[in-house]
């Protein structure tokens, strides 16, 4: 097969990885893909926002399955326009997206089919969402409706906290994504990861993970696209990942198929875990950056066999075969991240780095120029590692992250300290 990835990060770099292990994979291209991804796979030039383009592309390349990474093109529908075009995608289409990318449509959503999670409202001016808030205690947590790249939910500890964020958003701190707002109550509890795939019909677990979000040990400092994680999730065992499956999970793919707009593709449930019951925190119509790169070390090669099985709608007849084992990965970035950062560092050492099925440096932010791994991005490099025991795995990612040269960088100590503790 002749398989065509959307993305340049982490967390394409893991599923290009573990499709390449596939036997059944002929030729890997990775759309931009990045300087780890091209000692593995070809990478191309691409708009990938741009669904004919891509089409075109892909006619001209023979593509078999065509894997979108990130969200921002399936909001855009480039999944509609493929499977238009006559090719297998493996991702949802723009109305199935809108589980991202519309925060008042999921909880919409959830509110028809009873799926537990916090309550809320939904405003289009900022006098009414005002008026919402006298009603609620604090913290409370004000969210920009659409794709902010993860930064447009705001924790207020105080009504003058709250009511500055809401005209924040109304003013255009979030651009066109918080023309609406959605106020919820606050959760308490911990959080976790559930990864399905749904082909339409059915749903198949493929695993669970926890990341770290605060940028410093400890769970500290301002909040990140993920320094880490690791997977299993030891709070979401069976019986709660059941209940996970049966309250939301399920009679959400139930409604939307309902709806007309069935899912498929990968639907990543982020849950608040509180005495064995879980509640949805949001849903996202992708895989978890850095959480795939966990999922796809643990899983390796079936990850395209799953995948291949989901585009084609049979995942009734798939089946996964789990190990008893652990992953984690520790996110390398650039020192300042998530402010700013310098850009255009030069990283060393990658060369001498073991890279085997249990140990994997995944590059997320990273180019070649003349033969030199330079750092482009916040999040730069994730040092992956798979073991019998979570220690195992956190030993050899830590291995992998120290062996690094590269000065401007810097990664957390800590990651896995709730599960290991
Ligand atoms: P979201 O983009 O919706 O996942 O929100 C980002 C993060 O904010 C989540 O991963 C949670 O840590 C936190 N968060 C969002 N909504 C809530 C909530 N209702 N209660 C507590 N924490 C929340
Ligand atoms: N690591 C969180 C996310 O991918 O949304």
């Amino acid at each position: 097969m002749n398989i065509l990835i959307l993305g340049g990060g982490g967390r394409e770099h893991a599923l290009a990885w573990a499709v390449m292990q596939n036997p059944k994979c002929d030729k890997l291209i990775v759309a931009p893909g990045n300087a780890g991804i091209a000692l593995i796979a070809e990478c191309a030039r691409l708009d990938i926002e741009d669904g004919g383009a891509v089409a075109e592309f892909a006619g001209e390349n023979n593509i078999d399955l065509i894997v979108v990474g990130p969200e921002a093109p399936l909001a855009a529908g480039v999944a509609d326009d493929l499977r238009g075009a006559g090719f297998l995608v493996f991702g949802p289409s723009a109305a199935a997206a809108r589980l991202e990318a519309s925060k008042a449509f999921t909880k919409e959503i959830c509110a028809a089919v009873g799926a537990p999670t916090a309550g809320y409202g939904h405003f289009t001016d900022a006098a009414s969402a005002k008026a919402y808030l006298a009603g609620q205690s604090m913290p409370i947590v004000v969210k920009a409706d659409g794709l902010a790249a993860g930064k447009g939910v705001i924790i207020a500890e105080t009504l003058t906290e709250a009511e500055a964020t809401i005209d924040d958003m109304f003013a255009g701190a979030f651009g066109g994504a918080g023309a609406e707002v959605v106020i919820e109550e606050f959760m308490q509890g911990e959080e976790a990861s559930f990864f399905v795939l749904v082909d339409g019909a059915d749903v198949l677990p493929i695993g669970t993970a926890q990341d770290h979000k605060r940028v410093g040990d400890g769970d500290t400092g301002p909040n990140t696209g993920g320094m880490g994680a690791y997977s299993p999730a030891p709070v979401l065992d069976e019986a709660t990942a059941q209940k996970a499956l049966d309250e939301i999970v399920k009679p959400t793919m139930a409604e939307m198929a309902r709806r007309g707009t069935p899912y498929q593709g990968v639907l990543y449930a982020g849950l608040m875990i509180q005495d064995g019951q879980p509640r949805l925190v949001e849903y996202n119509v992708r895989f978890g950056d850095p959480e795939c790169q966990v999922l796809m070390m643990r899983l390796g090669a079936q990850a395209m066999d799953l995948m291949h099985a989901c585009a084609e709608g049979r995942l009734a007849e798939a089946k996964v075969n789990w190990a008893d084992d652990h992953a984690m990965t520790v996110v390398l970035a650039a020192t300042g991240y998530p402010g700013a950062y310098k850009k255009g560092t030069r990283i060393g050492g990658l060369e001498a780095l073991p890279e085997t099925s249990s140990q994997m440096m995944f590059h997320a932010g990273t180019t070649s120029t003349d033969g030199q791994t330079v750092a482009t991005g916040g999040r730069v490099l994730n040092a992956t590692a798979r073991g019998a025991t979570l220690q195992e795995a956190r030993d050899r990612a830590y291995d992998l992250a120290r062996s690094v040269d590269w000065p401007e960088g810097f990664y957390r100590k800590d990651i896995g300290w709730r599960a290991l503790s």
